[in-house]
């Protein structure tokens, strides 16, 4: 019987039961449906009634949350390794052991095998990839479990699997035609899973090409979730003609194409896009250049491709630090990512003009959701022994989702160590 009900935010509420059990349920947020629950023995009668509460973080200056953050890590030491996304705000990055983008990061969760816990400040995708990476003994946390990520939310394994048994039952996969799932990192666990049940892999931004290489050569055809616009973009790249791209809507029968359509296609793409890269356009780059006609544009391939055949350069969050970073002093660029990482490099490099490609705002607001408040809030409880936020992928789809994220890391190493 449920003797207590505490609401922690809009999405999260604490259930505490007789049977010595606390609950925090989620509601709503189909892609983050997991119920964490802890063990009262091991927090204490005490410290329940005492449990450091989200809404207390809130009330906080910014200077008492930062060193409530420094207390709760200096107490858990080595235990902890804080992991930060590139689109992560500055507020949150200065806390941040390790940064990088979506690949870098998955490599160092699967190399920090000492670490108890490893809190991520990312999305909800990268704290799946880095427990599924991770090993047996270590913990996922996730600050703010609303932290999801829309794109990853337009493809669901069902959905997938449907599209998969449609292909088969028209003969565009079968024995003398081979079809290869490529899946982008910024998907559920089970798709990866898919992926990896089905000699598929996961790819990043930043690994898309030398993946797309070998699997082109590998197989006669591939189907890539779930940005079409990385996935069109990097096929255009090995030459593979837009009349020999399929989009796959998962609301129409055959994914709303002919079988004709399907079995000419090289490359189908399933129907997703990122809400903050769809937002530039063609005109934002017409009208950056007419206002400075030497500025470079730089684009991430999860715009559209109208945007990316405009710009000057395109490329992943690494390749964009990497660009500017070693351009030099004076050079202007109109930047087409996220918001955080473009107003951290105008910082950066305050020699060089940078600017967002678009005149408002584009910011990823879900990685916003990772605020210093949730961060001191998951800390300090981890440093109490109360396990927060866990993200927990189940043994089967981990198992499958760790070959294809494990196939993705020794390709891609492998690759850079030729080249
Ligand atoms: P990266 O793979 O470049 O880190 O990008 C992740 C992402 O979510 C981009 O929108
Ligand atoms: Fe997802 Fe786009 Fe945010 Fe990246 S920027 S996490 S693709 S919503």
């Amino acid at each position: 019987m449920w003797f207590g009900l505490r609401k922690i935010s809009r999405s999260v509420k604490i259930f505490v039961c007789e049977s010595q059990l606390i609950c925090i349920l989620l509601i709503g947020q189909e892609t983050r449906k997991m119920i964490t629950v802890l063990e009262k023995e091991k927090v204490g009668e005490e410290d329940v009634q005492n449990a450091f509460l989200l809404e207390n973080y809130l009330k906080m200056s910014d200077a008492e949350i930062a060193e409530h953050i420094e207390l709760a890590r200096k107490k858990l030491g080595s235990r902890v390794v804080v992991l930060g996304h590139h689109y992560q705000r500055d507020d949150v990055i200065r806390h941040a052991d390790l940064t990088g983008d979506s690949y870098q990061l998955s490599v160092m969760a699967a190399q920090r095998k000492d670490a108890e816990f490893i809190v991520f400040c990312g999305v909800h995708f990268m704290a799946e990839s880095a427990d599924i990476l991770s090993e047996p003994h270590q913990k996922v946390i996730l600050p703010d479990l609303g932290a999801g990520c829309s794109m990853a939310d337009m493809a669901s394994v069902e959905q997938v699997e449907d599209a998969w048994e449609q292909l088969k039952e028209i003969g565009v996969i079968s024995d003398k035609n081979t079809v290869a799932p490529m899946t982008y990192m910024n998907s559920s666990a089970a798709i990866k899973a898919f992926c990896g049940r089905e000699r598929g892999v996961v790819c990043t931004s930043s690994n898309a090409i030398p993946l797309f290489d070998l699997y082109l050569k590998e197989f006669d055809k591939m189907m890539f979730f779930p940005d079409q616009h990385l996935g069109r973009n990097t096929g255009l790249k090995f030459g593979i003609p837009l009349e020999k791209m399929a989009l796959w809507n998962p609301h129409e029968e055959l994914g709303g194409n002919t079988e004709e359509d399907l079995h000419k296609a090289k490359l189908i793409l399933w129907k997703g896009h990122c809400s903050v890269h769809g937002r530039f356009k063609p005109w934002h780059v017409e009208q950056v250049r007419k206002e400075t006609p030497d500025i470079k544009v730089l684009v991430h391939p999860e715009c559209m491709y109208e945007v990316v055949e405009k710009s000057d350069l395109n490329g992943s969050t690494s390749f964009i630090i990497n660009t500017v970073t070693n351009a030099p002093s004076g050079s202007k660029w109109a930047i087409g990512t996220e918001l955080n990482l473009v107003l951290r490099l105008q910082k950066q490099f305050p020699d060089k003009e940078i600017r967002l490609l678009a005149p408002d705002l584009c910011m990823c607001a879900t990685m916003y959701r990772i605020a210093p408040p949730n961060l001191a809030w998951a800390l300090e409880n981890l440093a109490a022994g109360n396990i927060v936020n866990q993200i927990s992928v189940d043994g089967e789809t981990k198992h499958f989702a760790n070959i294809a994220l494990e196939r993705m890391i020794s390709l891609t190493e492998q690759n850079k160590a030729k080249n």
